[in-house]
């Protein structure tokens, strides 16, 4: 079969790192290992500029064909006085929105070469391997009412509103408990069922999708808590789920355990089609568009290459695959090859391509 992949490089260092996953779609087809039907379309800025929206029709359509969508960044000053609803960022929202992309999953691995430049000393990282399971298109920012109102008294109020039901905490749920299969079998739910309603809702919930992932085990953790032992102990995770606030803020402390932006990747999924068991999904760079390195061949391609690895796990079950890129990034970098971004003051560094063909050629030899 082939494996069906858009790739919506986007703006500034978006195209240079997409570039490198071109060079390894053409590996693995070159090798035989699999095979890649790869359409290119343009989003953000640089679909502003051809068609004057930030996601045309067409582009859309395409990524709502494909078996999943690799993008790499969007925006940059260039942009900044586009009308609000065109704006770059706008692409990508449409996206996640038309896609109906709920579980974010942000993988926070610290490569034991790069443990130096974590928030957290060596031996609490080292080895580090978790994912959050965030869930992206409801809760507190998207639930009404929403605004700010003027009381009789001339004082304002803001309200911002906090919902899920049963079937939003169920889908995310299966997405965590699934992924705790593949990995080490050790969900942690987090929410605030002490001071909140849907935080009932979310454990009552998560503790009936567990009957039928009793080979998994869940513990629950008080999100504040779990913000603690994201700092003190971060090793005892496997897999968090939580919502979208929570969510939000969890995943950038985890981001921070891991040292460096250029390095995380991230995957949105949506629904299973019930016809044929695929889920869409977008694959992406924690990252921007960095317009302050863009064109300069500084670029780090390893968050995009990351994010190429999650899609060749979730979308096309390559996890074999998946494997091989993630231990030859693992090899790079233990080999001391680092771009400026990893690079401890003064040492060598190498461009954006020379990291790309650094990863193909550790994975020659595996
Ligand atoms: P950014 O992530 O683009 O850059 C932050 C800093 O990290 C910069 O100094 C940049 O040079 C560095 N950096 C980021 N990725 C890197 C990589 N792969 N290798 C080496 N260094 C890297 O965030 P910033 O500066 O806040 O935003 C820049 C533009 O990107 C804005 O227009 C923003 O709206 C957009 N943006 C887009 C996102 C997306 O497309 N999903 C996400 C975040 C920001
Ligand atoms: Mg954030």
């Amino acid at each position: 079969t082939s494996h069906h992949l858009l790739l919506l490089p986007g703006d500034g260092i978006g195209p240079e790192v997409a570039g490198e996953v071109e060079k390894l779609v053409q590996w693995f087809s070159n090798r035989g290992l699999a095979r890649f039907e790869i359409e290119k379309d343009l989003v953000g800025g640089a679909a502003y500029d051809e068609h004057g929206v930030a996601l045309a029709d067409d582009a859309l359509n395409r990524a709502l064909a494909a078996d999943a969508v690799l993008f790499g960044a969007v925006g940059g000053p260039k942009w900044n006085d586009v009308p609000y609803n065109q704006r770059p960022e706008a692409g990508l929202l449409r996206l996640r929105k038309d896609l109906g992309l709920f579980a974010n999953l942000r993988p926070a691995i610290c490569y034991p070469a790069l443990a130096e430049a974590s928030a957290l000393k060596r031996e609490y990282v080292d080895g580090l391997n978790l994912v959050i399971v965030r869930e992206l298109t409801g809760g507190v920012y998207f639930g009404e009412p929403k605004e700010i109102v003027t009381l009789e008294n001339g004082e304002k109020r803001a309200v911002d509103t906090q919902i899920y039901t049963t079937h939003e905490i169920e889908r995310i749920a299966r997405v965590a408990f699934e992924l705790a299969r593949q990995r080490r079998g050790k969900v942690a739910s987090s929410e605030k069922r002490n001071v909140m309603k849907t935080g009932v809702l979310w454990h009552q919930v998560v503790n009936e999708v567990h009957k039928d992932y009793q080979d998994v085990a869940l513990e629950h953790i008080l999100a504040d808590n779990c913000g603690m032992q994201l700092v003190r102990n971060p090793k005892q995770f496997d897999v968090i789920v939580t919502d979208n606030l929570f969510g939000d803020l969890l995943s950038d402390v985890a981001a921070m355990l891991t040292g460096s932006l250029g390095m995380l990747p991230s995957a949105s999924l949506g629904a299973e089609d019930p016809a044929t068991g695929k889920r869409r999904a977008l694959y992406e760079p924690v990252h921007g568009s960095a317009p302050d390195i863009a064109g300069q061949g500084l670029a780090n391609p390893l968050a995009m290459i990351g994010s190429f690895a999650m899609a060749l796990r979730y979308s096309f079950d390559l996890g074999q695959e998946a494997d091989l890129v993630e231990k030859a990034v693992a090899n790079v970098l233990a080999a001391g090859i680092r771009t400026k971004d990893i690079a401890a003051p003064g040492a060598n560094t190498v461009s954006t391509s020379d990291m790309g063909d650094a990863v193909i050629r550790e994975l020659e030899t595996l």
